[in-house]
C-alpha cells in the first residue's frame, strides 16, 4: 500500500527503541537517542537495499545482523551533524566517509555482507569496504539517531 513500509521482509516488525509510525513515504522513526525498528527476519550473508531520508536532526540508517533488543547490530547511516556516511556497531565506528548530508534528500543504501566483509554503496557508488567479525548474523531493520527519519523500500536478496 502507499501509506506504509514497502519491504521484501515478512516480519513481523516491531519498535525496539524510539517512536515509529506509518507515513505516506514509508516508516517514520523519531528518537532522542538511537531508535530501532526491526524485522524478525534474519540473515547472515546478503545484499540489503533501502532508502533513508533524514527529516530533521542527526542520522538516518539501515540496520542489519541485529539482536532482538538491538544491543548488537551493524548500522550504516547518513549523519548530518558530522557530515559522514558511517558504518558502526555498538563500541566501534567501523568506517566514516565524508559526505555533505542533506536533510530532506533520499539516499539509497546497498549493503553487501559476506562473512566479516561489509561493503556499502550510497546511491550506487561504493563508499565503504570494511571487515568486522563481531556479528555474523541477525535481524534486519532501520535506525534513527537524535531526530526524525523516514525509511522505505527495504529489500533483501541472497
Ligand atoms: C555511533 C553513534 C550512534 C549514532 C551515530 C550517529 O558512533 O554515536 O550512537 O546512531 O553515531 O552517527
Amino acid at each position: 500500500g502507499e501509506s506504509t513500509l514497502e519491504t521484501s521482509l515478512q516480519g513481523p516488525w516491531y519498535a525496539a527503541r524510539g517512536q515509529w509510525s506509518d507515513v505516506a513515504a514509508g516508516k517514520q522513526g523519531k528518537s532522542p537517542g538511537d531508535g530501532f525498528y526491526l524485522s524478525t527476519a534474519t540473515g547472515s550473508d546478503f545484499t540489503l537495499d533501502g532508502d533513508v531520508r533524514l527529516v530533521e536532526g542527526v542520522a538516518a540508517a539501515l540496520t542489519f545482523r541485529a539482536t532482538k533488543d538491538a544491543s548488537q547490530h551493524y548500522t550504516v547511516n547518513v549523519d548530518a551533524a558530522a557530515n559522514v556516511v558511517k558504518l558502526w556497531r555498538p563500541g566501534r565506528d567501523i568506517a566514516t566517509v565524508p559526505l555533505q548530508v542533506e536533510r530532506g534528500r533520499t539516499y539509497h543504501f546497498t549493503v553487501e555482507a559476506t562473512g566479516p566483509r561489509i561493503k556499502v554503496a550510497l546511491d550506487g557508488k561504493q563508499v565503504i569496504d570494511a571487515n568486522d567479525a563481531t556479528s555474523a548474523a541477525g535481524q534486519f531493520g532501520m535506525n534513527v539517531y537524535n531526530g526524525t527519519a523516514v525509511v522505505q523500500d527495504v529489500t533483501v536478496s541472497a
